[in-house]
């Protein structure tokens, strides 16, 4: 068991560990990870979910490809098979793409022994790095916080979400640490209940006073003047638009309405400079998982259901956007960042 990591590399075994999400918060149960074909159904299930620690997730698969790949002439088609196959298991999250891509670039031109050892070394800096972002990240943001106040936040974007430490949360985690007194309203984050399973149980663990809402109450706790602002994770950031967890843009139309301040935090990594909104592909998720809730049928047989996983915000609902390079404000300019 390792409390303070979300994805780590299991040097003895040569394999992935990850904490199993989907079993939260009645089971904390961390999984073994033995091939790409088995990270990718991991990826696909939520077991190991949120962008950066799919970045993560990314990179060590192919590195998990490379190192247990035993012949010399089939090594660039296995490790080309891994990306491909790890890129498309979730389509919105840019940083898994991006933690594949990075690794397959460490190998580059390489022997195959050459290249199994830098990919492994990239991808362990890639894990150690984004807990190092997340620290920065939370220690530029934490000024944004209320001295004292409630936050509202939409799915998890905590430590379960990256590698450790968090974005949105990791904000939070750092206002804490500084002294302020902050308590977080948690949407549930249908249908999945990321918000009410995952950041709830990690700030709770964390003694942050946190309460769960049902996603359709946060505009009344807004008009009661209940929530001082709003902080969000992202899984893309193109030049026009923030995408994060369906509900989000609810959120921030909702916080403009009632001028309550709506930020997003998020690494350079989740940044897609050269993409628009109506470039991105959103995934859709199946059926059951709006139509079938704890083995029950909730909606009638026939019905169709929409489920997407994301939406995209508009970037003038967005207050500011806290990165691990700083804090950016309208008008934005994403330049700085590259
Ligand atoms: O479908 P999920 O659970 O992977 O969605 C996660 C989110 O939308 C998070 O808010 C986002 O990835 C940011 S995580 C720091």
């Amino acid at each position: 068991m390792n409390e303070d990591k979300t994805i780590w590399w299991n040097d003895e075994n040569k394999s992935i560990m990850i904490i199993d999400q989907t079993l939260l918060p009645n089971e904390y149960k961390t999984v073994e990870i033995k091939n790409v074909e088995r990270l990718a159904e991991a990826i696909k299930r939520l077991e190991v979910r949120g962008a950066p620690a799919l970045g993560v997730a990314g990179a060590f698969g192919v590195a998990l490809a490379a190192v247990t790949c035993e012949s010399d002439a089939e090594f660039p088609e296995t490790i080309a098979e891994a990306a491909e196959l790890l890129k498309s298991t979730r389509p919105t999250a840019v940083n898994l793409a991006w933690g594949v891509d990075k690794v397959v670039k460490s190998m580059e031109n390489l022997p195959p022994e050459m290249a199994k050892f830098l990919a492994l070394t990239s991808a362990k800096s890639i894990a150690d790095n984004d807990t190092k972002m997340c620290m920065l990240l939370g220690h530029n943001g934490a000024k944004l916080m209320p001295q004292i106040g409630s936050v509202l936040t939409h799915c998890n974007a905590g430590a379960l979400a990256c590698s450790s430490w968090g974005t949105a949360l990791g904000v939070i985690r750092s206002a804490v640490k500084g002294g302020r007194k902050i308590s977080v309203y948690s949407c549930e984050t249908r249908p999945l209940l990321q918000g009410s399973r995952l950041t709830a149980f990690e700030l709770a663990r964390d003694n942050i006073p946190v309460t769960t809402i049902v996603d359709s109450e946060a505009a009344f706790l807004m008009r009661q003047g209940k929530i001082d602002a709003v902080i969000v994770g992202a899984d893309r950031i193109t030049s026009d638009a923030v995408f994060n967890k369906i509900g989000t843009y609810m959120h921030a139309v909702c916080a403009k309405h009632h001028n309550i301040p709506f930020y997003v935090a998020a690494p350079t990594s989740t940044f897609d400079f050269d993409a628009k909104e109506s470039d991105i592909v959103i995934e859709e998720r199946s059926r059951d998982e709006v139509a079938n809730l704890f083995g029950k049928k909730t909606v009638p047989d026939g019905v169709d259901v929409v489920n997407y996983a994301f939406d995209a915000t508009p970037l003038d609902l967005v207050t500011a956007i806290v990165t691990e390079k700083g804090v950016l404000y309208p008008p934005y300019d994403f330049g700085s960042l590259k």
